[in-house]
């Protein structure tokens, strides 16, 4: 089966349907460090940077559609959707949302699916949710929409996104629901990151060694076929940062800050601790306000991946600040992964014309 990611970014969504067997024959995305990142990562696929708000569909795009494209997945960055009294597809700022259906209508893939906050539910008052549905549905799918928790998929963070399922009529009848695990089962931070060197410092290079074996499961996992650590290098903070966040227990936040520090920073996410004992919080792009449960600095990069379910051997490329973006703005692979599950058992032994 082949799958075609559109807005790849580093690849967390691809990464997660190559594990379940698929093969990504492209990524697109017009961020050339993602695109380094995903290049480097998939070294089997096509990376092609393209602007996707351009009007008129690039040539070499065009080449990858002939070769056959059998799923699309990813979506266009939500904040670009609005809607002003048209369809979501005849306004002018939607752009990347009409170039993308342009691709999908030319790409006649079994099905689509798209990634999204669950916020998208309520924009507009659930209009836009409504309008993707219409659209998808007018080029012949059938819509899923579900909302899932990736620590209920073997992911040690509490990140919640919504899924739109668009499968090619009696494909949708086959699809299950992934299979969420206990919550007995659920990876935590500790359990996610105590393998790796707790830095206190800049290494001041990229590579560095493990120091001691896989204390978990969930650590052997993402150290299968990796023998040296990538992107683990902490960030320098300041002496007054370090000791306000030494403050701060494992699992806290600004509230166990003396009141004078409290306001330190204007923002309530501020001086936050990963809980050991629990999924961590949503990774984001980057903005140096979470800390580790244990280590008195921000996760390094590595660590931000180990969150997300990228395993060790993907490597991370560009700038620390864009490393960090890439790592926050991915779909945590192994949320991707169950999803892809589900898609593989539709297709395996089935035998259906695209174009019914
Ligand atoms: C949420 S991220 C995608 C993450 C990706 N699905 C993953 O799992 O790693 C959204 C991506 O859309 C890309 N993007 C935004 N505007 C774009 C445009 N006009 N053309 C191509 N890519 C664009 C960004 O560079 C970013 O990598």
């Amino acid at each position: 089966m082949k799958v075609l990611d559109l807005f790849c970014g580093a690849g967390g969504f691809s990464e997660g349907f190559r594990s379940a067997g698929f093969k990504i024959i492209a990524g697109i995305d017009n961020d050339k460090n993602a695109l380094e990142t995903f290049s480097q990562n998939f070294k089997e696929s096509i990376t092609l940077n393209l602007d996707l708000s351009t009007p008129s569909l690039d040539s070499r795009l065009k080449n990858i559609l002939k070769e056959g494209v059998d799923l699309v997945i990813g979506g266009p960055p939500c904040q670009g959707f609005s809607i002003a009294g048209k369809r979501l597809v005849d306004d002018p700022r939607n752009q990347l949302y009409k170039a993308y259906l342009d691709i999908v209508r030319l790409a006649k893939p079994y099905g689509v699916i798209i990634e999204n906050v669950p916020n998208i539910m309520n924009y507009h008052n659930g209009r836009i949710a409504t309008e993707i549905c219409k659209d998808l549905e007018s080029l012949g799918f059938n819509v899923k929409i579900m909302t899932l928790i990736a620590s209920d998929f073997g992911v040690p963070q509490s990140r919640k996104r919504t899924f739109f399922i668009a499968l090619k009529p009696k494909l949708d009848n086959l699809f299950q629901n992934p299979k969420p695990v206990s919550l007995f089962n659920q990876i935590t931070c500790e359990m996610a990151l105590s393998d790796l060197p707790l830095l206190e410092k800049t290494l001041g290079h990229e590579a560095s060694d493990y120091d001691i074996k896989p204390q978990t499961n969930y650590q052997k996992l993402m150290r299968k076929s990796s023998s040296i650590l990538f992107n683990h290098s902490a960030v320098n903070h300041t002496e007054q940062t370090k000791s306000i966040i030494k403050i701060v227990p494992d699992g806290g936040n600004y509230k166990n800050l003396p009141i004078n520090l409290q306001k330190t920073r204007k923002v309530n996410i501020a001086w936050t601790r990963m809980n050991s004992k629990k999924p961590c919080f949503t990774i984001d792009a980057g903005h140096n306000h979470h800390f580790h449960y244990k280590a008195n600095r921000v996760p390094t990069v590595r660590e931000c991946a180990r969150i997300q379910s990228f395993p060790d051997m993907f490597r991370f490329y560009g700038n620390r600040t864009s490393q960090y973006r890439q790592v926050g703005n991915a779909v945590p692979p192994l949320l991707g992964k169950a999803i892809a599950n589900e898609l593989m058992n539709v297709f395996k032994n089935l035998k259906i014309d695209k174009n019914s």
